[in-house]
This record gives structure tokens, sequence and C-alpha cells, in this order.
């Protein structure tokens, strides 16, 4: 019998703990006897022809690295179902009978596509927004946020000294995640996020001017990428309070930089799990985290599922700000 290849592929934003991710898989495919290929550049990289074989050396001393040596890229001509069908055509051709495919729900829709075309995907949720549904955690969230905690750290050290209202957006796309545990871990006034209605006046106003009463003289006020605005809401807060505001927006540092631990261990995790699944010729499926658990799901159904967002957490959050 003709030894079994897998492919590697990451895809979408890059998120640290990416490369941790690329390791496992390379490393416990080999060890389970297979060949396995890195393509570069998410899905273009089998429209192509860009393919290497790894070894176990290949993926030595990337573990630390954020980014992804493998290179990331969203491809128009794989959303096409003649893309999809030329990257199965390719796989065959190369012998690959499975890919796991690093990224979030744009990639998983990939991965679906090409399952569909007979070669069986695995996802493994790899984004700093923390937005996949099926999974309560996804690699490159923690060090985003840590990356998030680090930087507001600094803007209040000058907010403190002004006696200023640091208004900070952290990046998240829709999800509100990354604002919320970074607003708790900084302190913020307020945090608002697009999962929870708001109120200007109620949620941002009236808690500045109520933690000034009690004589607290610096704010922060966190706000997720979903909700924006920054510049807008703190020219607002400086003329309703008389509290000189600056905006910032902490943008792409926040997906840069080397995984924490719990990024290279999930990754690491998730990795192993995403190769024992296509060593069984097990495809469709999502490689996620339930009660800490390592599990996976069908990507159909990952796909439908709705994410709910921790509104005791957000309570929390407000109690202890005042
Ligand atoms: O999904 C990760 C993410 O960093 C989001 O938080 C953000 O909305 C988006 O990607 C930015 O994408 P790009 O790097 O293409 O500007």
């Amino acid at each position: 019998m003709s030894q079994k290849a897998i492919a590697v592929l990451t895809s979408g934003g890059d998120a640290p703990g990416m490369n941790a991710a690329v390791r496992a898989v390379v490393r416990t495919g080999i060890s389970k006897g297979m060949k396995v290929y890195g393509v570069s550049r998410g899905y273009n990289g089998l429209l192509t022809g860009d393919v290497t074989e790894l070894n176990l050396r290949s993926v030595s001393d990337i573990i630390h690295r954020g980014g992804t040596v493998l290179y990331t890229a969203r491809s128009e001509e794989y959303n096409t179902p003649a893309g999809v069908k030329k990257a199965a055509d390719f796989c065959r051709e190369l012998g690959v009978s499975g890919v796991v495919v690093i990224g979030g729900d744009g990639s998983f829709r990939g991965a679906r596509d090409l399952t569909g075309e007979g070669i069986p995907c695995v996802g493994i949720p790899g984004t700093i927004d923390n937005d996949i549904a099926c999974s309560e955690y996804t690699v490159g969230f923690d060090t985003a946020m840590n990356t998030a905690m680090e930087m507001v750290d600094k803007i209040r050290d000058t907010a403190q000294s002004h006696d200023r209202c640091s208004v900070v957006e952290v990046m998240g796309r829709r999800c509100g995640d990354i604002a919320l545990q970074t607003g708790i871990a900084v302190g913020a006034a307020s945090i608002l996020v697009p999962e929870v209605e708001f109120d200007i006046e109620r949620d941002v106003i009236s808690r500045i001017l109520n933690n000034q009463s009690t004589g607290k003289k610096h704010f922060i006020i966190v706000v997720a990428e979903g909700v924006g605005k920054v510049n807008e809401l703190a020219t607002y807060i400086q003329n309703r309070t008389g509290i000189e505001s600056r905006a910032t927006i902490l943008g792409h540092v926040q997906r840069g930089g080397s995984p924490t631990l719990r990024d290279r261990v999930v990754a690491s995790e998730m990795g192993y799990k995403a190769v024992s699944l296509l060593e069984e010729g097990i495809g469709n499926r999502v490689v996620a985290m339930k009660n800490g658990a390592i599990v996976d799901y069908d990507i159909t159904e990952a796909l439908n599922m709705k994410r709910v967002f921790d509104t005791n957490l957000y309570e929390i959050a407000h109690t202890i700000s005042i």
C-alpha cells in the first residue's frame, strides 16, 4: 500500500500559534508514517501547485514564532466551484488524501467544499477573534489579548499622567471577546461590544462622571472593532465631561508576536487531533474546544452554530469598574 499523504495550509488572517499547529500536524503525520506537504498562501497554493514536502526539521524553531511560515491569503479563484475542483484535482495528482486547514469560518467553508470534491478536510480554529461558534477557544486569542493588555497598560501610564480619558479600539471583527477580557484586565471604566446594546450617556458618560465623583481622574474605555467610531466617541466624551480625551486604534499589533503558552499548547493539541481524524479517513470536521477538552464537529453543523457571548462576564466587568 502506498504511503498516505496529507497537506496542511493556513488561510484567512494569520494568528499567533498557527506555526505551533503546523508543527504539530507535520510531526504527528510523520510519526504516523505519513508524508506531509505544506501548502503556501492558503488555498492559492493548491491552485498554483505551491507545495513542499515537509520533514521533521522543516518545522524546527517555529513554535515560538508569530505569523505563519506557510504564509496565508484569501483566495478569490478558490471561492468558485471551478477553483475548488481544480484544487481537489491537484490534491489527487499529488496523492494527498486529506488536508488540515488552519483558519476561521471562511477557511472552514473552503474545507467543506474541498471535502465535497472528494478530499477530506479537517479545520483547526486559528484566529485572534475567538469568533468560531463551535469552539470556546481559537488559537491566537490569548496572545492577542495579552498584547492588547500590554498596549493599554502603556496608554494608561500617559492617560494617568495627564488626567485624561483614553478610548481604545481593539480587534475582533464582529466579536467582542477581545474587548471584554482586555477591558476587565486593564480596569476599563466601560467596555463597548457589538453583542450588547449600549447607551453612550448611561454606559459611558454617567460611568465616567460617577467614577470622577469618587476621586478617579483618568479613564480607559475599551471599544470592540465591531462598535468602532473611537475618534467620535473621544470627542463626545471630552465635550460632555470636560476631560481631555484621546482615541487609539491598536490595529495589527494584536495579530503579531510570539504566541503565549496557552496558544502553543492548544495549537499542538488541535494539530494532533486533526491528523488523528485524517488518519481514520474522517473529513468534514472542525476541531474545537468544549469544556476545556479537544473535540470535533461536522463542519456544516459547526458553521450553523450561534456564538454565545458571555453576558455574565460582561456584568461582572461593569459591576467592578465603578
Ligand atoms: O480576523 C482577524 C482580524 O484581525 C480581525 O480582528 C480584523 O477585523 C481583520 O482580521 C483585519 O483583517 P485584515 O488584516 O485583512 O485587515
